[in-house]
């Protein structure tokens, strides 16, 4: 069972990894950059000066998750709680505080891709909230809140915080949350983070920090590859290149090959990169207000209330199904 569920998330990797540097456009999806070591550098991520958007939210959540429970109260009641990309918790645990002090019944799904991340999570969060129902969904997004609904009939209220909606353009995003929508019924609700537009230089340094935390992120992925695909990348060789159009919205993340070179994956398959060719990292898009509103418009969902941090340059935006 174990082995059979290893062996399948592999395979997956292998193909994504191969369909992505063989096409024209070199690109890896950065849902892969969450092995043991991803997991650690993120957390230093967070961690870090520059990177401004763990603290925004955190700050909503712990000054506001009374609030916010307080208006999904009103909007529906007997709801599980399903967190897509949970990671640590140490956001959402206000908020799951908040609800708890108002309904003790109520079972909370965290879903994420890091096994290692559900199992920490199962172990914590006991220890923080006595007797919360905890239910560890170890996959991706769609697949694991079809799960959480076969587990239990009763209303949702799915957390997709962090702005890891950032991750996809903005079609995919849409296409995202459409999907969401589909698994939910009308009334349930979604709290949802965005990072929003800002100064555009304190966007690209969040993505490009003193420390070289992120850069070693992006590089983690290449030594990742060379060790569950057994591929022969020479890190030294690749050069982490972030960039952000104020226009668009997007950051970027690229690593850039220095010189003309071939890389192994496995010993048949081989990928071959020019001078100064890129790898499409990652996308982390910034919103405006009106942009989060066409958004929920566009995906079937109505927006209810704004949660700001003080200096408003995240928020989580509680929608509901309509
Ligand atoms: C977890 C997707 C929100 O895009 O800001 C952090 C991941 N990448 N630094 C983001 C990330 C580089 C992060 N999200």
């Amino acid at each position: 069972m174990q082995l059979a569920s290893v062996t399948k998330s592999t395979t997956r990797f292998y193909t994504d990894v191969i369909r992505g540097l063989q096409s024209s456009h070199k690109h890896l999806d950065s849902k892969y950059f969450y092995d043991e070591r991803g997991d650690e550098l993120f957390q230093q991520i967070m961690n870090c000066d520059d990177y401004y958007l763990t603290n925004c939210e955190m700050e909503i959540l712990r000054t506001q998750s009374d609030d916010i429970a307080l208006t999904i109260g009103k909007l529906e009641k007997n709801f599980d709680v399903v967190e897509l990309g949970a990671g640590d918790c140490t956001k959402s645990i206000h908020l799951l505080k908040s609800i708890f002090k108002t309904d003790k019944s109520f079972t909370f799904f965290p879903v994420d891709i890091s096994k290692h991340v559900i199992n920490i999570i199962e172990q914590d969060i006991p220890k923080k909230i006595d007797d919360l129902n905890v239910y560890g969904l170890n996959g991706e997004y769609i697949e694991m809140l079809q799960r959480s609904n076969e587990i239990s009939s009763r209303r949702k209220l799915v957390l997709f915080m962090g702005s890891n909606i950032g991750n996809m353009n903005y079609t995919a995003s849409i296409a995202f949350l459409k999907e969401v929508r589909n698994y939910l019924n009308k009334g349930d609700c979604l709290l949802i983070g965005f990072d929003l537009k800002k100064d555009p230089q304190i966007i690209l340094n969040a993505y490009n920090d003193k420390q070289g935390i992120t850069r070693e992120f992006n590089l983690n992925l290449l030594r990742r590859i060379n060790k569950e695909l057994n591929a022969d990348f020479v890190i030294e060789n690749f050069k982490h290149f972030p960039v952000y159009n104020p226009e668009s919205g997007e950051c970027k993340s690229y690593l850039i090959s220095t010189k003309k070179q071939r890389v192994f994956i496995g010993d048949t398959e081989f990928i071959d990169f020019d001078a100064n060719e890129t790898i499409d990292m990652e996308i982390s898009a910034k919103y405006s207000i009106a942009q989060i509103n066409e958004l929920a418009n566009l995906s079937g969902f109505k927006p209810v209330e704004y949660f700001y941090d003080s200096k408003q340059w995240f928020a989580d935006v509680l929608w509901k199904c309509i």
